[in-house]
């Protein structure tokens, strides 16, 4: 039997083995090879029982905080870099491996009847994102919150106008009407807003790697108006218990607009200034481009849910309506 030195050893593995350059993290208790070289010292019960995927600005913030409430729900601790959320699979950290990401997560304190989660808004369109989500936590469910894409592109745009200057010195219209001759920061803008709105084709992906039952459509529009109700199905597909009744818990705050937290003395407690913000209606025009734009998009959504039988989102229906 030859060997050679570590890092000859490493270079001719993969040099054999080139596709394993990149590496694909399991759980390291699913294989008895793995678990009886994993440190004593180690669990594999800090991981999450559920992913709420995103996409960004479809309520996420809302969902992650309702759900850390939840008194058998409990949150990853948040990242310090990446505006809170760990991104774990989705970005260059999945790199640092599987004790950094563990590191996120409490030890549980009953590991069948706590729920463990974590909320990484861009996991729904990153492409690489579900198969290594499926490679550690293939017994995750996998929750994914829609509104209508025309919203979601807007909300999207009002971010970037912040400090993006291709969303300061153009419109909204301006920015999702642009040719693909435009300027490389506005068409990279346009495919921020636009392209995580195609959301039967991000599913679809999500689908080649976790079987259907595993997967939940939450009615972003129903959340934002009925929370509680929208809560009471989230948990019903967990099935987390007690079954937690949200309608203490919240409150509409009329100022906002927006349902926030109860604290002490009836006081809500809401998201920050930007979660939930004031802006002028989308232009009409605008919206109509949008809506014809995404018209096929949502008819291969409605395809799709009536292919897994999950319930129209309210926001899908009165779309096709209007469209048809
Ligand atoms: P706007 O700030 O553009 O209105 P995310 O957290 O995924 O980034 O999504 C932000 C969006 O969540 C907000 O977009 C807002 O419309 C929506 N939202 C839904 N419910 C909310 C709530 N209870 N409080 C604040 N924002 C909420």
């Amino acid at each position: 039997l030859q060997t050679l030195p570590p890092m000859e050893l490493a270079e001719k593995y993969f040099n054999i083995f080139p596709e394993e350059r990149d590496p694909l993290w399991q759980n390291p208790c699913h294989d008895k090879r793995h678990k009886d070289i994993w440190s004593k010292e180690k669990t594999c019960d800090r991981l999450p029982k559920f992913l709420v995927i995103g996409p960004q600005k479809t309520g996420t913030t809302a969902l992650y905080t309702f759900l850390s409430l939840h008194p058998a729900i409990t949150a990853n601790y948040p990242s310090p870099v990446t505006f809170e959320e760990i991104q774990f699979f989705s970005g260059p950290s999945y790199h640092n491996g599987i004790d950094w990401y563990m590191d996120f997560f409490p030890f549980p304190s009953n590991v069948s009847t706590d729920f463990m989660f974590e909320k990484s808004a861009n996991y729904f369109d990153i492409e690489v994102t579900p198969k290594r989500a499926a490679a550690l936590l293939p017994r995750a469910k996998i929750l994914a919150l829609l509104i209508n894409p025309v919203d979601r592109a807007y909300s999207c745009n009002n971010m970037a106008a912040h400090q993006d200057p291709a969303a300061i010195n153009h419109t909204f219209h301006q920015v999702v009407t642009a040719p693909p001759s435009s300027p490389a920061d506005l068409l990279t803008l346009q495919n921020r807003c636009l392209v995580p709105g195609h959301y039967a084709t991000h599913l679809e992906r999500w689908l080649r790697h976790y079987p259907p039952r595993q997967l939940y459509i939450v009615d972003g529009a129903l959340l934002r108006a009925n929370p509680a109700l929208e809560m009471e199905g989230i948990q019903r597909f967990l099935g987390v218990t007690p079954v937690f009744n949200y309608t203490q818990a919240l409150l509409l705050d009329e100022n906002k607009g927006f349902w926030c937290q109860r604290v002490e003395g009836g006081r809500p407690k809401c998201l920050g200034k930007s979660k939930g913000r004031k802006y002028p209606l989308v232009a009409p025009e605008t919206r109509a481009f949008l809506m014809e734009y995404y018209h096929e998009h949502n008819q291969e959504l409605l395809r799709l849910l009536n292919r897994l039988g999950q319930a129209l989102p309210t926001w899908l229906r009165e779309e096709l309506q209007s469209t048809s």
